[in-house]
């Protein structure tokens, strides 16, 4: 007790949040210090890594021959556990410029129901960067402590995080997911519905961070007062010509339905599955929606709709899993019962 204590005093403890999009970092007591994309430009001779984060990023579709821009997240888990490993190193090895003395404690948020092999697969991937020990946490419940939200009443809460990879939905009382579920669909499978519809409709072909763009910048699940729109340039499918388009936020609204209410169904399964007492107590304190996702305009407002519950939204959902986090580590002994390793 007495050599842990002293342990982490001389080490500098990391929260992450290891996402499918982005790779956030907290420092113990210092706060979030890197949010950077989960990208990596690797060489395919070599397997030398090229660039990490923002520049692999910018370099996505823009690669010559010889180097591959990878995601090595997919779905919320390790897809390529190589990639991931260097990626992890990386980002650690620029977080803390100076030779670690004693190497770090981290906590990585995952999704719920993920299984033991792709847990097994984080933990390895963490500790191949160098750290001296590994905890786990479910999103939803970092989320949720990120929002003050008393986990550790029992007392039922809703989660809800739509991130690139995953939509968790969770609901939490004692400290524990009573109820959790994964869906592998969110915020990339919305920006490969619009890549698929401006090629089968206006015969155009984008890449995918061009879908994720329009997304943000005209993307919205429930009618607003103004009229959004955004030029799209891209190559047409038939002739292979440079070309640009205009088009509207109703259109890309029909289109990112289908995903959208997909994800909207688990929610209204996960509220039809749970006991009586919980569902009375997510009547009373509504649904907490978070990640990226929660960023599509008027999202809310269509859940709101189809499930009659009040839903709230931190001013920066982006940050919520590692804010989460940070708080686990930055108390850790005393709040390490949330941990799930
Ligand atoms: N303003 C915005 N409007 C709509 N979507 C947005 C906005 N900003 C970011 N996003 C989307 O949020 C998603 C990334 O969210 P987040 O960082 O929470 O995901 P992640 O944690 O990396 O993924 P996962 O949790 O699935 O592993 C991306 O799909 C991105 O396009
Ligand atoms: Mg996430």
């Amino acid at each position: 007790m007495i050599l842990e204590k002293l342990i982490g005093r001389f080490s500098t403890d990391i929260a992450m949040d290891l996402g499918t999009a982005n790779t956030l970092i907290h420092i113990k007591g210092e706060g979030i210090v890197l949010n950077e994309p989960s990208v990596v430009a690797v060489s395919s001779g070599s397997e030398k890594v090229e660039a990490v984060g923002f520049e692999a990023k910018r370099m996505f579709g823009r690669t010559p021959a010889g180097l591959q821009t990878i995601r090595p997240m997919k779905d919320g888990v390790i897809a390529d556990f190589n990639v991931t490993n260097r990626m992890i190193t990386y980002f650690i090895k620029k977080i803390l410029k100076k030779n670690w003395f004693i190497k770090p404690r981290i906590v990585i948020g995952v999704p719920t129901c993920i299984t033991q092999v792709e847990k097994k697969a984080v933990i390895e991937a963490a500790l191949m960067s160098g750290v001296r020990e590994v905890h786990l946490i479910e999103e939803p419940m970092a989320a949720a402590i990120g929002a003050n939200i008393p986990v550790h009443m029992p007392e039922g809460n809703m989660v809800i995080d739509i991130g690139g990879g995953t939509s968790d939905i969770a609901i939490i009382s004692l400290s524990a997911i009573a109820y959790g579920e994964s869906v592998r669909l969110a915020g990339d499978s919305i920006d490969e519905s619009i890549v698929r519809y401006l090629r089968l409709e206006h015969n155009l072909n984008i890449g995918i961070f061009e879908g994720e763009r329009i997304k943000v910048k005209i993307g919205s699940a429930y009618p607003e007062l103004e009229t959004l729109s955004t030029e799209v340039k891209g190559i047409h499918v038939q002739t292979g010509i440079p070309t640009s388009i205009t088009i509207f936020d109703n259109e890309i609204r029909e289109t990112i339905q289908e995903p959208i209410l997909t994800i909207i169904s688990a929610v209204m399964r996960a509220l039809e599955k749970i006991p009586p007492e919980l569902s009375a107590d997510i009547h009373s304190n509504g649904i907490y929606l978070t990640g990226g996702g929660a960023l599509i305009r008027g999202l809310d407002k269509l859940i709101e709709e189809r499930t009659s519950l009040k839903v709230y939204k931190p001013d920066e959902p982006l940050l919520s899993i590692v804010k989460g986090v940070g708080a686990v580590l930055d108390s850790y002994e005393k709040m390490k019962s949330v941990c799930i390793s």
